[in-house]
C-alpha cells in the first residue's frame, strides 16, 4: 500500500514538473516561404511574437527556417540568442537566468555553462594559480553564443539576426587561468 502511495506521489510530481516546463517555454514556429527564406519585413526584421505575450511568459522559442532562437524578457529587457548552447547543443530555453558578476546570464541546463544575455559571452570562474592566494573570479571566454537584436514596435517583437557564429564569436580561455566548475 505504501509503495502505491509513493508511486502515485512520484507520478504526480512528474506531472507537475511537465506542466511547469510546458507553461514556461512557449514555442512559436515562423512560416517560411517555399524557397526556404524567412518571411521577414522589408527591413530584414523577423516577427517573433507579441510584446505582452512574451512579457507574460518571460521566454519563448521561435523556429526560423529550422533555426531555433530563444527570446527572454528579463528585468524589463528583451534578449534573443540561438537556443542551442554553443557547447553541445543544450536547450538554453530551459535554463535558469542568474545574475553573475553584475550581468544577467543564462545557465545551460546540461553542463552549467554560463552565457551573458547581453553579449553572448561565455563566462567561467577561474583561479590564477600564480597568485599568492588564488581566489575564484569570473572571466570571459569571449563571445561564444550567437545573439540577435530585438526591436519592439507597435506591440510586436522583431528580431534582426546577428552574423553567423564564426563571424560574431571570438576569444578563448586565457591559459594561465584554471577552470572552476559552476554549480547553481
Ligand atoms: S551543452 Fe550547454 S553546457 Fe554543455
Amino acid at each position: 500500500m505504501l509503495d502505491l502511495i509513493i508511486l502515485s506521489i512520484h507520478f504526480f510530481i512528474c506531472f507537475l514538473i511537465s506542466v511547469v516546463i510546458w507553461c514556461g517555454s512557449k514555442d512559436v514556429v515562423l512560416r517560411s516561404s517555399s524557397k526556404g527564406t524567412v518571411e521577414a519585413e522589408p527591413d530584414g526584421l523577423v516577427l517573433v511574437g507579441k510584446e505582452d505575450d512574451i512579457k507574460n511568459s518571460q521566454r519563448i522559442t521561435a523556429k526560423v527556417n529550422g533555426r531555433e532562437v530563444v527570446v527572454f524578457y528579463h528585468e524589463g529587457k528583451f534578449h534573443a540568442l540561438d537556443s542551442r548552447c554553443y557547447h553541445e547543443g543544450g536547450p538554453l530555453n530551459l535554463g535558469e537566468i542568474e545574475d553573475i558578476d553584475g550581468q544577467p546570464c543564462i545557465v545551460c541546463p546540461w553542463h552549467k555553462y554560463v552565457i551573458t544575455l547581453e553579449t553572448g559571452e561565455g563566462l567561467y570562474e577561474g583561479i590564477n594559480p600564480l597568485e599568492p592566494s588564488p581566489t575564484p573570479r569570473w572571466q570571459s571566454k569571449g563571445v561564444k553564443q550567437r545573439i540577435h537584436k530585438v526591436t519592439v514596435n507597435n506591440g510586436n517583437v522583431y528580431l534582426q539576426f546577428g552574423p553567423e557564429k564564426e563571424e560574431q564569436c571570438s576569444g578563448c580561455l586565457p591559459l594561465a587561468w584554471l577552470y572552476v566548475p559552476h554549480c547553481s
